[in-house]
């Protein structure tokens, strides 16, 4: 926001210690915080829209899709990153780990995710994200070749994906 000339943005997310932290940390920026588990009512008219790792908690991604799309104007992007997907060898151990404690949706194929915004009438796109060093801390670095198997997700399975809103023709 300080260095793209962004005018105001507005954010959403059910963990109301998240929306506490988000708050604390913009400061006086232009930006607003709601806890909510989907776009808040009379949110609309957004330019752009970005949620990171956000998707594969969703049980409705339907509902999601629609909602966003109907949040944005003609010609608006929702950009999405995801890296937690049925064909990221990482994430898929994670959350055979983490399925029942955390409360998870089965994972998503990626081309599931991509056809389900297709139907809510986006266009669609996809890109790896675009990453470079990832720090060793915390990515397993025991000898046995981890490290490796990390940069593989990041520069591999952690995808961009673009949803496009097609203009309004005049
Ligand atoms: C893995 S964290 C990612 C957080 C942050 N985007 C990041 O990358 O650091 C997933 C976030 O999605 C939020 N979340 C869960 N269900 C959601 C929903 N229905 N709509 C929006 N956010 C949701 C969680 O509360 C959590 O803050």
């Amino acid at each position: 926001m300080d260095q793209s000339g962004i005018a105001e943005g507005f954010g959403y997310d059910p963990a109301s210690g998240a929306i506490k932290d988000a708050r604390r940390l913009a400061g006086r920026r232009p930006l607003h915080f709601e806890a909510a588990d989907t776009v808040p009512a009379g949110w609309d008219g957004f330019d752009a829209a970005f949620s990171h790792e956000v998707l594969y908690l969703l049980d409705d991604l339907p509902a999601h899709a629609r909602a966003l799309f109907g949040s944005l104007v003609p010609g608006g992007v929702y950009y999405a990153v995801m890296g937690v997907h049925n064909t990221s060898p990482l994430m898929v151990e994670w959350h055979e780990a983490n399925i029942e404690e955390l409360h998870l949706p089965q994972l998503y194929d990626i081309d599931d995710v991509i056809a389900v915004f297709q139907a809510a009438g986006f266009d669609t796109a996809a890109s790896r994200l675009a990453v470079r060093f990832v720090p060793t801390a915390g990515h397993g670095h025991q000898g046995r070749g981890r490290l490796l198997d990390w940069l593989s997700y990041y520069y591999e399975h952690k995808l961009l994906l673009r949803f496009a809103r097609a203009p309004e023709i005049t």
